[in-house]
């Protein structure tokens, strides 16, 4: 074959400074603090359902817009903490993880053209997934050190093409809990430009009350019921991101839209799975599950906080999620690709340059983030590690 094999779609997206830290991060034997996700075993009760559910034979395709059970079992939720009455049959579609409902839903509401309002930083795969529907990507900018944004500059990016607005809250990478002024804004400007909300919420149950932040889920604000996706994944929620079951609530018209991209996308999510996650959510709240993650969440935030400050990297407040950002300017380095590069191979330590989420690298600030999704003997050889980075290690 000649020429490049690739679509027109895949120009510019080469090798993700993920996979290079990754495999940088093999090469040295570093720590892994920059891939976000758990190195701890996800509960024993979700693990003996997804066996119980296989030895029951529920291995075959599922319904395709997600099993009875599991369904049932997030309306539930639904009902209790959000005090919404969903309906299973048409308001809720389980999907292969929160990131086939991004896509999903990119493929059911935009149009060749259409725009989509969305901050930067944003999790890396939102600007490719909206291309790929034939979107275009309006970035609005989050401001350190609490990752606000300028409400003029948020109107702004709406214009006459504005289809959705793309929000992640608590957020990937910044752990920034949006606040309800902020979300009381966002929909308003919602509501008036009659723009879709697609409202990634996976670290939803990742949430520290000691900070002060609650999470208000957008969908909840008035009005926004009709014209809000919420997305979650159960990967995040019970430590099993191997499993790829994410789920999407909102109207039945949203719905219909997004299972009508969904059936010829997967058709439908691996059955033992999503009956082992409808087992998860139905017992979650009587066994104390979401308080003991959030206590065990906070003890990691504070273990590597602590260990990040000793190695002279302050770090900035977080409201949730399971990533903390450092500042990295005292060190000396011309960018946070230089730095990560260097604390991964020198160090033996990996993580990620948050450069990496902005549509132009050069806005970053000087800034690299550490996941804490990770056992406490993982922390503490990230912090005896640490130890050796010294500051002004670019020369
Ligand atoms: C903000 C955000 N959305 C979506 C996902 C992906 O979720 P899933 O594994 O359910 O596809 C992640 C995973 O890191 C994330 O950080």
């Amino acid at each position: 074959m000649t020429g490049t094999i690739g679509a027109r779609r895949l120009a510019g997206l080469g090798t993700s400074v993920f996979s290079e830290m990754s495999r940088l991060a093999a090469q040295h034997g570093a720590v892994n603090l920059g891939q976000g996700f758990p190195d701890f075993a996800g509960p024993d009760f979700v693990k003996e359902a997804a066996r119980a559910a296989i030895d029951a034979d529920l291995n075959q395709y599922a319904v395709s817009h997600g099993t009875p059970r599991l369904r049932g079992a997030i309306a539930a939720e639904w009902a209790r903490d959000r005090g919404r009455a969903v309906d299973p049959e048409t308001e809720i579609t389980v999907t292969s993880g929160a990131t086939e409902a991004l896509a999903d839903a990119m493929l059911a509401f935009l149009d060749p053209g259409d725009e989509v309002v969305l901050f930067e930083p944003f999790y890396d795969s939102y600007p490719p997934i909206v291309r790929f529907a034939g979107g275009v990507p309006r970035p609005v900018t989050l401001r350190p050190p609490d990752w606000s944004f300028d409400p003029d500059e948020l109107a702004a990016a709406f214009g006459p093409r504005t289809r959705l607005l793309l929000l992640n809250t608590p957020h990937n990478p910044t752990g920034k809990v949006f606040d309800r002024a902020e979300l009381d804004l966002i929909a308003a400007l919602c509501r008036e430009r009659d723009v879709i909300a697609i409202s990634d919420e996976v670290y939803d149950r990742i949430v520290f009350p000691d900070t002060g932040a609650v999470h208000v889920p957008l969908a909840t604000l008035p009005g926004m019921w009709d014209r809000t996706l919420t997305l979650n994944s159960t990967g995040k929620t019970f430590s099993m991101t191997g499993w790829k079951i994410g789920y999407a609530v909102g109207s039945a018209a949203l719905n219909a839209a997004l299972r009508a991209v969904h059936q010829f996308v997967t058709f439908a999510t691996a059955t033992p799975f999503q009956d082992a996650m409808a087992a998860a959510l139905e017992t979650a709240h009587a066994r104390g599950y979401y308080e003991r993650l959030r206590h065990e969440y906070t003890a990691r935030r504070d273990l590597l906080r602590d260990a990040l400050h000793a190695a002279a990297l302050p770090t900035l407040p977080i409201g949730g999620s399971y990533f903390l950002l450092a500042d990295i300017a005292a060190f000396g380095f011309p960018d946070d690709v230089a730095f990560c590069r260097h604390l991964t191979a020198e160090v033996g330590v990996a993580a990620i340059p948050p450069s990496a989420f902005y549509a132009d690298p050069a806005r970053a600030p000087q800034l690299a983030r550490f996941c804490f999704a990770k056992r406490p003997e993982t922390i503490a050889a990230a912090a005896e590690r640490l130890r050796t980075l010294a500051v002004g290690s670019a020369g």
